[in-house]
């Protein structure tokens, strides 16, 4: 693992917490460059400043996904600061809740503008110099991307249509490129994870009882086996795994499943 990052530029998006930046530390750590990724300026610089701490060479660029020129500003400035582009890690992500009859259309068009936009926007300014390093691009999608998860429609339908391009472009530019999709399953949350709530305002992510977490490393070492080996897809976690085989052999029971989790909505976000 650690010959083959050695030397090579990531750029992650969304690396200032969370898996992205566990990302960051695990690829930095076998050698890559990492040009780190986020919104919040401060939030960056402190993530920035740990990586380097460690020996790790990296850089910093702050770009909201969600608009077009940022994704653009994000890949040309990384470009000038390492000179090249071995893989693109589409990280960043928000999380939301809300029923369909009560979430506003500006939080559709938020929660998707991040989501499946801010992917899309930034392959497409990254696929000129990827083609130039037959590079990756990766896609870090959710266990949400395989049903319609009731009281959550907002982030499947996000990670949904973001298979969809991953199929597209696995065709489009095969042998060109490698583009792998990671369906990442339930993960251990940084405390300053939020969520969006239907009303457009941010709110605190509650903990998951009950569930088997994997660890952000687990997740960050498995995207590094998904661009060394040049997969195709993953799905993480016995619980993913186990749905996505319950999906093609008895799909009932999943949505039986799903449905008992909706009875609990109320509960969990009142
Ligand atoms: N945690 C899980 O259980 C889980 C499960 C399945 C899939 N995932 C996926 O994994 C990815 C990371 O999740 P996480 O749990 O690590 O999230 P997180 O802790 O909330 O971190 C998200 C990161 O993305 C950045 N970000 C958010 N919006 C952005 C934007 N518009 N432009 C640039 N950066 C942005 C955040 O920084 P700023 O706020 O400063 O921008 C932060 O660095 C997401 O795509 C998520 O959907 C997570």
């Amino acid at each position: 693992m650690k010959q083959f990052f050695q030397g090579k530029v990531i750029c992650i998006t969304g690396s200032s917490q969370g898996i992205g930046k566990t990302t960051a530390i695990t690829l930095g750590g076998f050698g890559a460059k990492i040009i780190l990724n986020g919104r919040n300026a401060e939030k960056l610089q402190s993530a920035y400043a740990e990586i380097k701490e460690m020996g790790i060479d990296c850089c910093q660029i702050v770009a909201d996904v969600s608009i077009p020129e940022q994704c653009k500003l994000l890949i040309e400035e990384g470009i000038k600061h390492y000179s090249r582009l071995d893989v693109l890690i589409n990280n960043a992500g928000i999380a939301s809740h809300g029923l369909i009859e009560e979430s506003d259309p500006s939080n559709w068009e938020k929660i998707v503008n991040i989501n499946t936009m801010g992917t899309i926007n930034t392959t497409f300014y990254a696929l000129p110099y990827l083609k130039k390093t037959n590079g990756s691009v990766i896609i870090i999608s959710s266990m949400a991307a395989k049903v319609g998860v009731p009281g959550h429609a907002g982030y499947s339908v996000s990670k949904m249509a973001l298979t969809a391009y991953a199929k597209s472009l696995q065709i489009e530019l095969e042998n060109v490129i490698h583009c792998g999709l990671v369906y990442v399953g339930f993960t251990a949350n940084e405390n300053q994870k939020r969520i969006l709530k239907p009303d457009g305002t941010y709110g605190e992510l509650k903990e998951r009882k009950g569930l088997k977490l994997s660890s952000r490393e687990d997740v960050a070492n498995q995207i590094a086996k998904v661009i060394e080996k040049r997969k195709k897809e993953i799905t993480l976690t016995t619980l993913g795994k186990l749905q996505h085989i319950m999906l093609k052999l008895a799909p009932g029971i999943v949505y039986a499943m799903l449905r008992k989790s909706h009875k609990d909505y109320d509960k969990m976000y009142e």
